[in-house]
């Protein structure tokens, strides 16, 4: 699935890209490249964010993908970005069917109503997905209509991204909305699940988690929540009368005396997860089998099962590297299965741009 504000050469086959996800707390960093008809992780890196409460000055971001491009290293210039959810607007909506140049026209003139939003200077992009089967008329959307999904992201935002790519001597060769990394990477890794199964795909992060359901191959609802480390953290930290850091310790190394208070943090996440299932099972009358874990946390066997009991599901971490070849240098071969949930987002972002 692709879903490009920005798509440098549009036409052109690319043989090796570097992939950015900017998170809210750590920028992941993927170098992906064809070797005949796969694809091989060559390297990757993981590098704290830029803190800021406001937009990230120009400045700081050049300085900031700098380090990013160092730390990958590797040479490549090629650059696609994958952006924030706060960033990036990603919505499902029907429309009657229609060539695709004339739906893209179409958003792009009558944003307003499609969107049912004001959205003055943005860029758009769309994907349809392909019908499978011949749709049931029952259940399927009213006849003669299609799902499209609708990205759209601020012209200045892209823009400033642009530069700031420039700025640090890459090229910014495509840019994606953070959704549609995992997605991806879920394709690819679990092609089967993927292609006959309804599940659900949540990437908790440190400033959002999100959920996305996938029905047999197709979007069929997505949710950010503001819910994410950072405020699991900050909640350890307030109940324990402990400072931040040392409740993320605490989280992290899941001292047994913090447990019970965790648990008490992670249920909220939980519930506004379980609702987006809820919504989805009655809409659509099908069950959700299984919940498939990425992000930050995903590792952590303890946080899934404190998430399962809250969602009433299995909730399990996955490998969005098992599509690749890997041929990493030997300290990152060492390290990759830890955190490869974490790569996610930039895994799916770099497979979009090649
Ligand atoms: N083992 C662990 N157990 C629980 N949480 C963890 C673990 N390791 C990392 N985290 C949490 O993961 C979070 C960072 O995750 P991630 O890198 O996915 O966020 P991000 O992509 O920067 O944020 P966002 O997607 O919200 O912009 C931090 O809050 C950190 O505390
Ligand atoms: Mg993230």
């Amino acid at each position: 699935m692709t879903l490009p504000f920005l798509n440098g050469s549009f036409k052109k086959k690319r043989n090796q890209i570097m992939a950015v996800d900017l998170g809210s707390r750590t920028t992941k960093a993927v170098l992906v490249e064809r070797r005949g008809d796969a694809l091989a992780l060559t390297r990757y890196a993981m590098v704290d964010a830029p803190i800021s409460d406001k937009k990230i000055p120009t400045e700081a971001m050049i300085e900031h993908l700098r380090t990013v491009a160092g730390a990958v290293g590797g040479g490549s210039k090629a650059v696609a970005l994958s952006v924030g959810q706060d960033e990036a607007l990603v919505r499902q909506v029907e429309l009657p069917q229609m060539p695709i140049g004339e739906v893209r026209q179409m958003v792009k003139l009558n944003s307003k109503n499609i969107l049912q939003q004001e959205l003055p200077d943005h860029v758009f992009d769309i994907y349809i997905f392909a019908p499978k089967t011949a749709p049931a008329p029952e259940t399927k959307g009213a006849p003669g209509k299609m799902k499209v999904l609708v990205g759209a992201a601020p012209r200045r935002m892209v823009d400033d991204y642009q530069a700031a790519v420039k700025g640090a001597g890459l090229a910014a060769e495509y840019m994606v909305p953070g959704l549609v990394g995992p997605i991806n990477a879920f394709e690819l890794s679990l092609p089967q699940v993927f292609e006959n199964e309804s599940v659900a795909l949540v990437d908790i992060g440190f400033k959002h988690s999100t959920i996305c359901l996938l029905d047999r191959g197709q979007l069929a609802l997505s949710r950010t929540v503001n819910i994410g480390g950072d405020k699991l953290t900050a909640g350890l930290a307030e109940a324990m009368s402990i400072s931040y850091a040392e409740a993320e310790g605490i989280k992290i190394g899941l001292a047994p005396e913090a447990r019970a208070v965790l648990e008490t943090q992670v249920a909220p996440l939980g519930r506004e997860l379980r609702a987006s299932i809820d919504f989805f099972e009655h809409q659509q009358d099908r069950q959700v089998t299984q919940i498939y874990v990425c992000g930050g946390a995903a590792p952590s066997e303890v946080f899934l099962e404190m998430l399962r009991v809250e969602m009433l599901a299995e909730c399990k971490t996955w490998n969005p590297t098992a599509f690749l070849q890997l041929a990493l240098p030997d300290k990152q071969a060492g390290e990759i299965a830890h955190v490869a949930p974490q790569l996610s987002v930039a895994i799916g972002a770099a497979v979009a741009a090649l």
